[in-house]
């Protein structure tokens, strides 16, 4: 018996690590928090601000597909640095960016 939970563990650890990251409800909390340490020295990432630099990310889902912005973010390019998102993180940008409208 005393080998019996150390040889469950690596079934434990697939079964966690087989859950796909699309499963996973997109997470505002995480979408804001990319935002603000990662984009917001050129965008404003909160309500009502503006910025010269960028757009303000208030603004972008009012012009552009949620599907469109994901696709530019998995390879920003122009005057975007290339910064490397996973597909959860954008997910939950954009989950962000529809609450600041
Ligand atoms: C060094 C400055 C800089 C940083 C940091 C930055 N961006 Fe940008 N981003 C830009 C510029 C410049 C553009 C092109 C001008 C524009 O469309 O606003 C742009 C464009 C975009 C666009 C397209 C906007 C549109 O209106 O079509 C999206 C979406 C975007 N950025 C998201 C992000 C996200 C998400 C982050 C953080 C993970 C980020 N950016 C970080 C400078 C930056």
């Amino acid at each position: 018996m005393r080998r019996s939970i150390p040889a469950i563990l690596p079934a434990i650890a697939a079964l966690v690590l087989a859950v796909p990251p699309s499963l996973a409800a997109d997470n505002v909390d995480a979408g804001r928090t990319i935002a603000e340490t990662w984009c917001s020295p050129c965008h404003a990432t909160g309500k009502r601000q503006a910025s010269d630099i960028a757009s303000p990310f208030s603004d972008i889902l009012a012009r552009r597909t949620r599907q469109d912005i994901a696709t530019f973010l998995a390879d920003p390019h122009g005057q975007m640095p290339n910064i490397q998102l996973a597909r959860q993180q954008i997910a939950d940008i954009i989950a962000y960016m529809a609450t600041l409208k």
